[in-house]
């Protein structure tokens, strides 16, 4: 499981941009599912055929990361964010350019106070001494992702990106360990997931199933004086209740418990109150589609030291597979 993380953390794929991860997710399916292919949006689907239910799987492939929009005489790079980007998180970091150029991340000297630290104070540095040597290398409109390789440290995997490849690693091994089922079956790893749940959005409206059940990281109540939530790592995968784009349909809640207590796997449920997921926009699609989550949790989560149990995503995996029967 964690060699499939990392090989999914370390593949390039800023919202917008996923013409990397896609291949390296379309390698591991194409031949264990009935059919393959990429969408109008660039959502990669693959299909296990049945006569059954019709169940949409969703996890997002896209990162978040930062986007080139000026370029300075002495060669240094003023950026936007693509997704939510803090800019405490991205102070000091590494980006990487899809070509692979690599730049540091640093702010204005003149600040005076680091409350004040905003993304347009910031820059950054890829070592060219002009604007034109640096357009040689970058160009405006480009976009570069966080740089963190995964490591593991005990049970904990610490990354750039767990969100979401954590959750597509856990769809890739339900696809690899299919159960019998009549069930019709889409895993559709999605695009712009970070932008406003966009990928997600048309390819539930093409495909439209009975339901949908989507993985992806939520936050944790487990840090040093945290915001109190009930979700820890470790303590298995979290069955979504809400978060700010939807409420889960209770019979898909209802459906995730029930698997979770046939399998006597650790769970818990989640009630987020900062951010959005794929169910937010499939629910709302091709006349309401009931739909739901098994989110990982995540501490850290859109930094480049995100860190997750291995233990969820394993779980994780066994809840998934048995909700699909
Ligand atoms: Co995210
Ligand atoms: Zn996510």
């Amino acid at each position: 499981m964690f060699d499939l993380v990392k090989e999914l953390t370390g593949a390039f794929g800023v919202a917008g941009n996923e013409e990397n991860i896609r291949e390296v997710i379309k390698n591991k399916i194409q031949n264990v599912l009935d059919e393959v292919y990429v969408d109008t949006l660039g959502n990669l689907i693959g299909v296990k055929r049945g006569n059954g239910k019709k169940i949409m799987v969703a996890a997002h492939m896209d990162e978040i990361g930062v986007m080139a929009n000026f370029i300075d005489e002495k060669g240094y790079i003023r950026f936007s964010s693509i997704g939510w980007v803090s800019p405490f998180y991205a102070l000091g970091q590494k980006v990487k350019f899809k070509n692979g150029t690599i730049g540091a991340v640093f702010y204005e000297e003149k600040l005076d106070e680091m409350k004040n630290l905003k993304l347009s104070k910031m820059y950054i540095d890829i070592g060219a001494a002009s604007r034109a040597e640096a357009e040689k290398k970058v160009s405006i409109g480009d976009t570069a992702a966080f740089v963190g390789e995964a490591v593991q440290e005990g049970d904990m995997i610490i990354s750039k990106a767990l969100d979401d490849r954590s959750g597509c690693a856990v769809v890739i091994e339900t696809i690899k360990n299919l159960p019998k089922t009549e069930n019709e079956i889409y895993f559709v790893f999605t695009v712009q997931e970070e932008l406003g749940l966009r990928g997600a959005k048309t390819a539930a409206y093409g495909i439209k199933p009975d339901i949908a059940i989507a993985v992806d990281v939520t936050l944790t109540g487990d840090k040093p004086e945290s915001k109190p939530m009930e979700v820890k790592c470790g303590a298995g995968p979290a069955i979504k209740i809400k978060d700010r784009s939807v409420i889960c349909h209770p019979e898909i809640k209802k459906l995730l418990e029930d698997c979770a207590k046939r399998l006597n796997i650790p769970y818990q449920f989640e009630i987020l109150e900062e951010g959005g997921s794929d169910p937010g926009a499939i629910h709302l699609t091709a006349g309401g589609i009931p739909s739901g989550a098994i989110s990982i949790p995540c501490r850290y989560v859109h930094s480049p030291v995100e860190t997750a149990n291995i233990n969820d995503l394993k779980h994780a995996v066994m809840l998934l597979r048995e909700s699909l029967v």
